[in-house]
């Protein structure tokens, strides 16, 4: 089996001054408006806190929950284990991911949330991976742009674990 270990990808400085910069934008697209913003648990929970003090347009926050990793691999099969609170009818929706890898995820979503007629759908996302993307995307606000290793850390898990990590990681096979 390959081993693996962790190497800094990006600090926790990095992050929080990307993240003031989504949320001044996110503030400006959205003026005079109400946003609901879906957070896709569990990995986008620490991006979204932050996130959200960011943001200066008045806000509810919703959560939904799928699942569609084993270990550092996607199974490609997406299901909702947790599904929203309210409606979103007519309302400005703001979809929060942690990172977009094949895309399936996000694609999931949009399609289902887009079925139930929410005024606007955007998506915003800390990271992607764009080699790895299976499915062409339009994706409103990214934060950072990042090869096909797999990364831990700032809301990220393998396996459930290293969420609590502030700082982005990522696990190279060991040499
Ligand atoms: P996708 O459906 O392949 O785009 O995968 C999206 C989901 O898989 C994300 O919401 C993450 O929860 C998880 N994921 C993908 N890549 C990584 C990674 O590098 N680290 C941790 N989780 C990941
Ligand atoms: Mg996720």
């Amino acid at each position: 089996m390959t081993e693996y270990s962790m190497h800094p990808l990006i600090s926790a400085d990095r992050i929080a001054s990307r993240v003031r910069e989504l949320g001044q934008r996110i503030s400006r697209d959205y003026q005079g408006q109400t946003l609901c913003i879906i957070g896709v648990l569990k990995g986008s929970v620490i991006f979204l806190a932050d996130l959200i003090r960011a943001i200066e347009v008045p806000c509810e926050i919703e959560f939904i929950g799928v699942s569609s990793y084993e270990g550092m691999h996607s199974t490609g099969h997406v299901r909702i284990n947790y599904d929203l609170s309210v409606d979103i009818e007519g309302k400005h929706v703001l979809l929060v991911e942690d990172i977009i890898d094949t895309g399936h995820t996000i694609d999931y979503l949009i399609k289902t949330l887009e079925v139930r007629a929410p005024k606007s759908l955007k998506v915003a996302c800390l990271l992607s991976k764009p080699e790895a993307h299976q499915i062409k995307l339009d994706i409103d606000y990214t934060g950072f742009e990042i090869s096909k290793e797999f990364v831990i850390g700032y809301g990220l898990d393998l396996d459930g674990l290293y969420r609590n990590l502030p700082d982005l990681m990522q696990m190279l096979p060991k040499s």
